[in-house]
């Protein structure tokens, strides 16, 4: 099994592998301890958190013949058909390549039949956000009266698209985005099963390039462990990521704020000469200003903005940002969003950067 995907491998087969989102898996095994299970769950939030892992753990909860715990426990039949995806009793229906209304008017004929060897059915329903009017119509009318013996999972990223007539009649979640430190744990680990040394600050880049979802970490680091490379360093990643990280950002913002444009257009050059993509460090950039803007306005918003970055990383953030006033802080915002639409037009991928550095550094 040694070339399936990262992410795979190493789906949690137990509530207790689960990084983060205690409060769901508490409740979880709450109900399941109670025998409280509700009939229609809603899992919302950013993608690659564990939305459809803890959706087919529960799947398996509820349907395990052992039970003396409230973890699935992966060994009796019922466990291992889910496991195997062998199971009709799991039915999964990804809503992105399914808007139509058969699947669900199929669904909602099929439900009445009893399962065919688990206790429960299981309807796992991903992306839901992305069914048609008519099915979630269809759906709701499942949603009002579900037999005893079936349970609906739904899962979004995108719960604003979801109508409101589905959300009150389930139990809702939200799936938060995982900080960095705690990625970088969990890389750490897996990298560690792998026999594949990387080193942290390897390891602190991919988790800030993941931007909360572990899915996106674990496939980052496959990709660089597809090197075959048992050594992993921070270069290496830099290079593999094509992105800058944030010392550069920072090291650009610094000279912005001393007023020192040659330095900072300096800066830029070399960035560009190394190969980075200056569309991606422009992206960079103003996300690290739109950080610095929120913090600057009300530091009690810091869990806005900081859950990717390390304590160091907001430390600094901060203290680069009482070096502008508020309204020089906007204006270097405004320019930078230009420039970053411009790069793409122009005959010198730098020179709206460069224009934007003059002018952020003229003046009062
Ligand atoms: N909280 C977590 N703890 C441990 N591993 C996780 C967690 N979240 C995600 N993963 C890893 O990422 C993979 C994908 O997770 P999952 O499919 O559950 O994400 P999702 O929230 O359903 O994402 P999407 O919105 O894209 O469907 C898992 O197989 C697992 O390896
Ligand atoms: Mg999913
Ligand atoms: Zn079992």
């Amino acid at each position: 099994m040694a070339n399936l995907v990262l992410y795979r491998k190493y789906r949690p087969k137990t509530f207790g592998q689960m990084v983060n989102q205690e409060h769901v898996v508490k409740t979880l095994i709450n109900a399941l301890k109670l025998d409280k299970v509700a009939h229609a769950y809603l899992f919302t939030g950013t993608r690659g958190t564990g939305k459809t892992t803890i959706a087919r753990l529960l799947a398996k909860a509820v349907n395990c013949l052992e039970t003396k715990s409230s973890e699935p426990c992966n060994k009796c039949q019922a466990c291992q058909d889910i496991n195997e995806g062998k199971s009709m009793d799991l039915i999964e229906i990804d809503a992105a390549s399914n808007r139509g209304i058969d699947e669900i008017r199929e669904l909602r004929d099929g439900i009445k039949f009893s399962p065919s060897s688990l206790k429960y059915k299981v309807f796992i329903i991903d992306e839901v956000h992305q069914l048609s009017g008519p099915a979630f119509n269809a759906l709701l009318k499942t949603l009002e009266e579900p037999p005893a013996h079936a349970i609906f999972i739904l899962a979004t990223t995108e719960i604003h698209k979801v109508p409101q007539t589905i959300i009150s009649r389930c139990q809702k979640f939200d799936f938060h985005k995982l900080t960095t430190e705690k990625i970088v744990e969990h890389l750490k680990l897996i990298s560690k099963y792998e026999k594949v040394e990387v080193e942290q600050p390897a390891l602190e880049l991919i988790a800030i390039n993941a931007d909360g979802s572990v899915r996106d970490g674990l496939s980052l680091l496959g990709q660089i462990m597809s090197m075959e490379d048992k050594n992993i360093t921070l270069e290496e990643v830099k290079t593999i990521l094509g992105v800058t990280d944030i010392k550069a950002v920072q090291d650009l913002v610094g000279f912005i704020t001393e007023k020192k444009s040659g330095e900072a257009i300096k800066h830029i050059n070399q960035i560009a000469n190394q190969g980075y993509d200056l569309i991606q460090f422009s992206k960079s950039l103003i996300g690290y200003l739109r950080k610095m803007m929120i913090l600057k306005v009300d530091s009690s918003l810091a869990k806005l903005v900081t859950a990717e970055l390390t304590k160091e990383q907001v430390q600094g953030i901060i203290q680069q940002g009482e070096k502008f006033q508020s309204s020089d802080l906007i204006k270097v915002i405004y320019l930078f969003i230009q420039a970053g639409n411009e790069i793409k037009s122009s005959d010198f991928p730098q020179l709206p950067l460069e224009l934007a550095i003059v002018e952020c550094c003229q003046g009062s």
